[in-house]
């Protein structure tokens, strides 16, 4: 590993599987980034067995074990990213909004992945279900840099389309969304951590690959 390479602290609530996709491609030797600790809200959340196999540290931090605020609790989670020396935060599956201060203190430098094409079906839990209940016929995935405002309002890195099929139903399409989202979270990392995330405004360019 060089001094390079971006240490990643992934936060997380449930099954992993977008953490088991970003340690796949932090497995090859030339990917720049690796995750260096993983904390989840739910001491249950499988996603904390995957970190552990991997010999991660994974850092249960419910809200209940701090007094039941949940400012506390991401002050102490502040605490764990940066005790690891965490440079780029990456919510994968993370199903609670980050206080002020967290988003603070890593400006540009918080990565989620939502399963719509926000602007559309932002803010909750269920946008695939929601998708499916409004008849879209295109839904996908986003990974948007986290910001203090409107929850899923930061701006855009990468997306992907998913076209609805006849006959999905919410197990069936959330299958083919998450397969863009193994597949746009790990190239999302890649690119913050090789300096290609350029914020304007709004908007995020990609920037082109340095020359060697
Ligand atoms: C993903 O669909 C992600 O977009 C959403 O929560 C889900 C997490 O899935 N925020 P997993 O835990 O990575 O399998």
């Amino acid at each position: 590993m060089t001094d390079r390479v971006t240490r990643v602290g992934v936060l997380v609530s449930g099954a992993g599987t977008n953490l088991d996709a970003l340690l796949q491609a932090a497995a090859d030797p030339g990917y720049p980034a690796r995750v260096v600790v993983v904390v989840s809200n739910r001491p249950n959340a499988p996603a904390l067995g995957i970190a552990r196999s991997h010999g991660i540290p994974a850092l249960a931090m419910p809200q209940s074990a701090f007094g039941g605020s949940s400012e506390i609790r991401d002050r102490a989670m502040l605490d764990a990213l940066h005790e690891h020396d965490v440079q780029l935060v990456v919510c994968a599956g993370y199903d609670r909004i980050l206080s002020g201060e967290v988003l603070r203190s890593f400006p540009d430098a918080i990565l989620n992945i939502h399963p719509s094409l926000l602007p559309a079906f932002a803010g909750g839990m269920t946008a695939v279900e929601d998708a499916l209940a409004y008849g879209v016929k295109v839904t996908g995935c986003t990974v948007q840099l986290l910001e203090p405002g409107e929850a899923d309002g930061g701006p855009i890195v990468l997306q992907a389309a998913v076209p609805v099929e006849p006959g999905d139903d919410a197990a069936t399409l959330r299958r083919r969304v998450h397969e863009e989202e193994w597949r746009i979270l790990p190239c999302a990392v890649e690119l913050w951590s090789t300096g290609r995330v350029r914020r304007e405004g709004r908007t995020v360019r990609i920037l082109e690959p340095a020359r060697r």
